[in-house]
């Protein structure tokens, strides 16, 4: 299956909320990223899209939070949200739509990613609890959906604290 994965273009805002509705089955995540957009910290770099013949299939979205740090204040990024078409699912596109995030990540430097989701699909892509570094979910939440990826070793050495989302975040 050919799948291309490039950054966001706003021709490609429309597609990306409907995909968002059915995968999540609600509007809350497509106007999450449809806030997030006007939030100045927002880089379209880092707001993927996964095409199939030309197709808007899949999108995944990074975007840099603070955490609250036991000692100081730290910045990472979080993956959210990430979807992909009901039809195209369990192909591996998620798969894509997150190792071309690293790669995207990496290169504008950013050294660690949290991520708030499903126990049992992130730890695949090298995602631990993130209770591990005693990084604490923005609000309360099972440890074990409460996830963080170190790009680089010992990203998050001696990095400690809580998690503050935006307040786009506020209504999903
Ligand atoms: C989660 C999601 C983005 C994964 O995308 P995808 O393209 O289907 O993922 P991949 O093809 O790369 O991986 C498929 C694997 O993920 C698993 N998976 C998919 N959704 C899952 C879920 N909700 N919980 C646990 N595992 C899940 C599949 O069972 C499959 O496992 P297998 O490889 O062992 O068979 C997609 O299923 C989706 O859009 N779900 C609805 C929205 C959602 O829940 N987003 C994530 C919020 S945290």
């Amino acid at each position: 299956m050919n799948i291309t994965i490039r950054s966001e273009a706003r021709s490609d805002y429309t597609d990306i909320s409907l995909l968002n509705d059915l995968a999540f089955g609600r509007e809350n995540e497509a106007s999450l990223v449809e806030k997030l957009r006007k939030n100045p910290l927002f880089r379209k770099e880092l707001s993927l899209v996964a095409l199939f013949e030309g197709q808007a299939v899949g999108h995944i979205l990074f975007f840099p939070v603070v955490v609250k740090g036991d000692k100081q204040d730290f910045s990472l990024l979080c993956l959210a949200p990430m979807a992909v078409m009901p039809e195209f699912q369990g192909m591996g596109i998620g798969g894509k739509l997150i190792e071309i995030g690293f790669k995207t990540a990496r290169k504008l430097g950013y050294r660690s990613i949290y991520v708030l989701g499903h126990a049992d699909y992130y730890p695949r892509f090298g995602f631990k609890p993130a209770g591990l570094w005693n990084i604490k979910a923005p609000f309360e939440a099972p440890d074990e959906n409460s996830m963080a990826i170190e790009l680089e070793e010992n990203a998050l050495l001696n990095k400690s604290g809580t998690v503050e989302y935006p307040v786009e975040f506020n209504d999903v």
